[in-house]
C-alpha cells in the first residue's frame, strides 16, 4: 500500500527555530551533521544494543514480508529527548497483527494479542516488551468510551494520537531506518517544551489525556500550550471525564503516582481542577501540598531502606487525597476506584485515631516503644507513611522511622506451647500474656527466653 506523508512535518526538521532551549542542541546538531532526518546516528548513540537489536529485527522480519513498519509514538519522543526508553512502541501498516506473530516466532517470543484494539504485545526472551499495531483509525462512539477500531492509513494513524511529541515515527525498513516522519510539527514542540493537541476534538475523543497531558507536562517540565489548555479546561467543565470507567481513571492516577515527581503532578491536576474526578470534596490546600511532598521524602526513605518490600505508591497517594474526606465518602470512593476493603477500613479506623497518633508521637516527652507499637501496629506500610506524613514533626518522623526499622519485626521468644508446658490453660489468656512479654521486649525489661518466663510466672502468680 502506498500513503501520502505529507510533507508538513519533514520540512519543519530542516528548519530549527533560533530560540531552540540550548539542552536539545546536540539532538539538532547530530540531525543536521547528518541527514536532516536521519535518526540512524541517534539511535546508534543511544539506544541499547539490545533495543536497537529488535529494532533491526523488526525491519528484517518486515522486509522479507514486503511490510511497512515504524517505531512510533513515546519511543521516539524519548529518543529524541534522550531519555531511556524501555519499551519499543511499533506500527504495521496494515498487517500488525500478523506480523506480531509472525514476530514472535521468528524471535522465541511471547505474544499477547488484543483483537478489540488491533495491537499486540511481543516479550522478547530477555524481557524487552514490544508493543506492535496496525496502521488504524479510531471513531469514538461517544465522549470517553473505548474507541472503536477500524483499518486506517498511515497518516490517519498520526493523526489520531494524542500531542504532537508523541505523534512522530521513523521507519524501520531497509533503505529507510531511521528516517523521522514528522507529521504534526512533533519535533519543533519537542524542541520548544510543548504539549499541543493534534486537534480540537481530542479531549473529547479521549478525557484520559487530560490527565496524559499533565503527566507529560511534570515528567518533561514542558508547558501545555494555550489552546490546548483551553481544551482542557471545556473538557473538566463538561465533566468528560464523569463517562470514563474508574478502573481506566484508576490507571491512569497509577501512571501519575509512578512519576518522579507525585507531588507535582497532584498539583497540576488540581490547578486544572482535575482532582473531582475523584471525589468532588477533594481539596487542594497548602496543607495537603505540604503533606504529600512530605510523604514523597518517607517514601524515598523507606524505599532506600526496605527496597525490595513491596508498598502501593498509588495507595500511598490515593490515600493521602482521600484521608481529610468523610468516612462515608472514603468507603464509597474506596469501593470505586477498587481499593481493598482492608485497605479503605484501616485508613477510616486511623483517620478517627489519627490525631492521638500525631499527638502522642509528635511529643517532645519520652514514649515507651510499647507504646509506639500498640498505636501503629495493624496499619499497613501505606498508612503508616500517611500518618508519619500528616504534620511536620522531627519525633513524629523518627518513632514512625523506629517502628518501621526495628519495633515491627520484635518477636518473643516464648510462644503458645510454651505456655502450655507450663500448665496455662489455653484461652484469650495467651494473647494476654504473649502480649506483655512483646511489650516487655520492646521496652527492654526481658532480654532472653529465661527472662520471659520469669515474667510469665510473676505474671501468672500476680493473676492467681
Ligand atoms: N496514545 C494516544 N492517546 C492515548 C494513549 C496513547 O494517542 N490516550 C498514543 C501516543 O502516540 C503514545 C502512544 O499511543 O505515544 C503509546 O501510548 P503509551 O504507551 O500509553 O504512552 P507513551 O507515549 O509511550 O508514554 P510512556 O512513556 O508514559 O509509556
Amino acid at each position: 500500500m502506498t500513503h501520502c506523508f505529507g510533507t508538513g512535518g519533514l520540512l519543519t526538521a530542516y528548519f530549527f527555530p533560533s530560540f531552540l532551549p540550548l539542552t536539545i542542541s546536540t539532538i539538532r546538531d547530530l540531525i543536521m551533521t547528518t541527514k536532516p532526518t536521519d535518526l540512524t546516528p541517534l539511535i546508534q548513540k543511544r539506544l541499547e544494543p539490545r533495543l536497537r537489536k529488535v529494532l533491526y529485527s523488526a525491519g528484517r522480519s518486515a522486509d522479507a514480508l514486503g511490510w511497512k513498519i515504524y517505531c512510533v509514538g513515546g519511543s521516539v519522543r524519548d529518543l529524541l529527548l534522550k531519555k531511556d526508553t524501555f519499551d519499543l512502541d511499533i506500527l504495521v501498516e496494515e498487517h500488525g497483527l500478523e506480523f506480531a506473530r509472525h514476530f514472535a516466532r521468528e524471535e522465541k517470543g511471547t505474544l499477547k494479542l488484543y483483537r478489540r484494539f488491533a495491537t499486540a504485545m511481543v516479550i522478547m526472551p530477555g524481557g524487552i516488551k514490544v508493543d506492535i499495531t496496525t496502521t488504524r483509525g479510531e471513531f469514538y462512539p461517544e465522549p470517553g468510551s473505548l474507541p472503536e477500531v477500524i483499518p486506517g492509513s498511515f497518516e490517519e494513524d498520526i493523526r489520531r494520537r494524542d500531542f504532537t511529541i508523541n505523534a512522530m515515527a521513523f521507519s524501520l525498513n531497509r533503505g529507510e531506518f531511521g528516517r523521522l516522519i514528522d507529521l504534526t510539527y512533533g519535533l519543533d514542540d519537542l524542541n520548544a517544551g510543548i504539549i499541543r493537541v493534534l486537534h480540537g476534538d481530542s479531549f473529547r475523543d479521549d478525557p484520559t489525556r487530560i490527565f496524559r497531558a499533565v503527566r507529560f507536562q511534570q515528567r518533561l517540565g514542558f508547558t501545555i500550550e494555550p489552546r490546548t489548555e483551553e481544551l482542557m479546561r471545556t473538557a473538566v467543565n463538561l465533566k468528560l471525564f464523569e463517562k470514563v470507567s474508574p478502573e481506566r481513571l484508576r490507571h491512569e492516577l497509577e501512571l501519575i503516582f509512578k512519576e518522579p515527581d507525585p507531588p507535582g503532578a497532584i498539583e497540576s491536576m488540581a490547578r486544572y481542577d482535575e482532582l473531582r474526578f475523584i471525589h468532588p470534596r477533594v481539596s487542594y490546600t497548602d496543607e495537603l501540598k505540604a503533606q504529600l511532598y512530605r510523604i514523597r521524602e518517607n517514601y524515598a526513605w523507606f524505599r532506600g531502606r526496605f527496597g525490595e518490600e513491596s508498598i502501593s505508591r498509588f495507595r500511598i497517594y490515593f490515600g493521602a487525597l482521600l484521608f481529610s474526606l468523610p468516612e462515608d465518602a472514603i468507603a464509597e470512593t474506596g469501593e470505586k476506584f477498587n481499593l481493598s476493603l482492608k485497605f479503605s477500613g484501616q485508613l477510616t479506623g486511623v483517620k478517627r485515631r489519627s490525631e492521638e497518633i500525631v499527638r502522642i508521637l509528635s511529643s517532645p516527652e519520652e514514649v515507651a516503644p510499647s507504646q509506639v507499637y500498640s498505636l501503629l501496629h495493624g496499619s499497613d506500610v501505606e498508612i503508616l507513611l500517611i500518618i508519619m506524613s500528616r504534620i511536620d514533626s522531627e519525633h513524629l518522623v523518627s518513632r514512625i522511622r523506629r517502628y518501621l526499622t526495628e519495633y515491627r519485626s520484635v518477636t518473643g521468644e516464648v510462644k503458645g506451647g510454651d505456655l502450655k508446658k507450663l500448665g496455662i490453660p489455653p484461652g484469650p489468656e495467651y494473647k494476654k500474656i504473649l502480649d506483655k512479654l512483646l511489650f516487655a521486649r520492646l521496652d527492654g525489661r526481658v532480654q532472653s527466653r529465661e527472662e520471659e518466663l520469669n515474667l510469665v510466672t510473676s505474671l501468672v502468680d500476680t493473676h492467681d
